[in-house]
């Protein structure tokens, strides 16, 4: 069992997770992964790792409402338990100086590229983070990616921020306005990741995306997660998250994603209607 510390809604549709887990946070780096299970009954979930206190011995995520196990979790409150969790998984991100990093991250990417960021500054990087958002109204953690960057852009599509563009036009034009940047890496949902990769491509510049496809055990074990690279087999759960964004097979992931679709539908469906708890 682990204890909440703290749920609570960010945004509309995202919502934050603090957990306590003393080894999770003593052991835990940029880029890896926790997965849990909302209830006993439930299925187990992935979350990125989007910040961590060792000294509080707490590990936090943010995750955005999509089907049954996130709005059951996004129901549980501080002080509630939850069975099962685990991590640090996956491997961690590369960190090193490459000299300029452009960091994107949309919905629960915008959470999940901060412990980048801060890594990235303190390995020597100047860190330039865009933040892709619908609306003024669904920006987080502005803040805290400010600290942590050299420059913040913020694309939202109400007009209301910087720029109105979705992300990967965004980043095409600072590339186009000059500087060099030596690495791209994107998270958030898997278009955002694939255009962002296909804006870049053309320049060259290697571009790291954190997939995110339906996992199980989170050990290599299930298969569940299974994705091409470079024409080669993968496992995201132990051979990622992390993946060179060209060399994805976007067409496969983007169909492997949508295998349970409309039992995931069924189930919120039912859920909703109470008809199991
Ligand atoms: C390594 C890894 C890290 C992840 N990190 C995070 C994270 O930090 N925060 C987070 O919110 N999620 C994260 N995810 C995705 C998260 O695990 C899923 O959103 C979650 O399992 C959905 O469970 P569910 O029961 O709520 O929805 P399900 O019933 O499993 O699925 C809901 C349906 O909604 C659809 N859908 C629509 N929009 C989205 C979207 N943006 N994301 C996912 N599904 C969508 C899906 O295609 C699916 O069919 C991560 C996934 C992986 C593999
Ligand atoms: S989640 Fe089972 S092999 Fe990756």
């Amino acid at each position: 069992m682990a204890r909440i510390l703290d749920r609570r809604r960010l945004v509309p549709n995202l919502h934050l997770i603090e957990v306590e887990a003393p080894e999770v946070a003593r052991k835990c780096r940029p880029g890896q992964f926790v997965i849990l299970m909302p209830d006993e009954r439930g299925e187990r979930i992935p979350l990125s790792i989007s910040d961590w206190d060792a000294a509080r011995g707490s590990v936090t995520s943010v995750f955005l409402t999509v089907g049954t196990s996130s709005h059951k979790l996004s129901r549980l409150a501080a002080g509630d338990e939850i069975p099962v969790y685990v991590g640090p998984l996956g491997r961690p991100s590369e960190i090193e100086n490459f000299g300029t990093v452009l960091l994107a991250g949309g919905c629960f990417g915008i959470g999940a590229i901060y412990p980048l960021a801060r890594a990235l500054k303190k390995a020597g990087n100047r860190v330039l983070t865009v933040i892709d958002v619908k609306a003024r109204y669904l920006l987080y953690w502005e803040d805290k990616l400010r600290a942590a960057s050299d420059r913040v852009f913020i694309a939202s599509r109400d007009f209301a921020l910087d720029s109105k563009q979705y992300v990967p036009a965004k980043i095409e034009e600072i590339l186009g306005a000059g500087p060099k940047v030596d690495r791209v890496i994107a998270i958030g949902c898997t278009y955002l990741m694939y255009s962002c990769a296909m804006a870049t491509k053309p320049r060259g510049i290697k571009t790291i995306v954190s997939l995110n496809p339906i996992m199980v055990d989170g050990t290599g074990m299930c298969g569940a997660c299974r994705c091409t690279a470079a024409g080669r087999t993968k496992f995201a759960c132990v051979d990622g998250p992390d993946f060179d964004g060209h060399e994805i097979d976007w067409d496969e992931l983007f169909k492997r994603r949508k295998s349970y679709f409309d039992d995931e539908i069924r189930s919120l469906c039912y859920w909703e209607r109470k008809e199991f708890p």
